[in-house]
């Protein structure tokens, strides 16, 4: 089975509210990633991860649009790795999963469906960009030095892993104290194998309120998703 976990229960600091609600092209955000999930014929589960007070309001979203493949939506924890724990106890220990920011809407169904083809062929797997700036080594405000950029990327999600080591590289990094920003790093620390599959520009993550503008003009570009 192969599972869908779209991570939506962020406090959106940074954006000013809980961004996942936030009206983009004309549907709250997290649903572009929910629509991109249930359009993939690679995907069978969605389980979907809200924070606790829009639980209700993504549970009528996803009945009024007739989405199939949405189980549950579970409400999330304080940090991200609490969020995807309160998923990923709703899903079962075997099978394949592609864990995906709600904050990055523009993930197409094609995308998620060529992740699953590779994680149940070759293994582990995430969408990356090469670094294209010049990257600093910045402290109190003065360059230190330049950081090669040779063989950095951006990861972006979604990240495709077998369940059962998404499952033992947590477990080892609550043994060991670890918490990491993405899926793969929990798991690059079992020594394990994750491919890159190549990202695109325009899969931005929404962060801040200006980037409201910057994604409808995405859409209104045609550029996406
Ligand atoms: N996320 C989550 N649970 C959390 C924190 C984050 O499910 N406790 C999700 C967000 O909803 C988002 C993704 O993880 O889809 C990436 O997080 P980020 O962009 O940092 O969103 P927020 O945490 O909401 O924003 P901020 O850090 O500014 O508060
Ligand atoms: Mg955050």
């Amino acid at each position: 089975m192969k599972f869908g976990l779209i991570l939506a229960a962020g406090r959106g600091e940074r954006f000013g509210a809980p961004k996942q609600k936030s009206i983009l092209g004309g549907h709250p955000m997290a649903l572009w990633s929910i629509l991109a999930f249930e359009q993939s014929p690679a995907v069978d589960i969605i389980v979907m991860v809200a924070d606790e007070d829009s639980v209700e309001f993504f549970e009528r979203q996803i009945r009024e649009r007739n989405i199939d493949k949405v189980e549950a939506v579970v409400p999330g924890g304080a940090e991200r790795i609490n969020s995807l724990l309160a998923g990923l106890k709703v899903l079962p220990e075997q099978g394949f999963v592609a864990v995906h920011d709600a904050a990055r809407p523009f993930v197409r169904a094609d995308e998620v469906t060529a992740g699953f083809k590779m994680v149940t062929t070759k293994g582990s797997a995430i969408y990356a960009l090469p670094v294209t700036d010049t990257i600093k080594c910045v402290k109190k405000n003065l360059i230190v030095q330049t950081v090669p950029r040779n063989g950095l990327y951006r990861a972006q999600t979604p990240q495709f892993f077998p369940l059962p080591i998404l499952h033992q590289a947590l477990h080892k990094a609550a043994d060991d104290g670890f918490t990491g920003t993405d899926e793969a790093s929990y798991v690059e620390r079992l020594e394990e194998k994750i491919h890159i599959l190549p990202g695109r520009e325009e899969n931005i993550k929404i962060t801040f309120p200006q980037d409201i503008e910057l994604a409808e003009n995405l859409i209104a570009s045609g550029a996406c998703p």
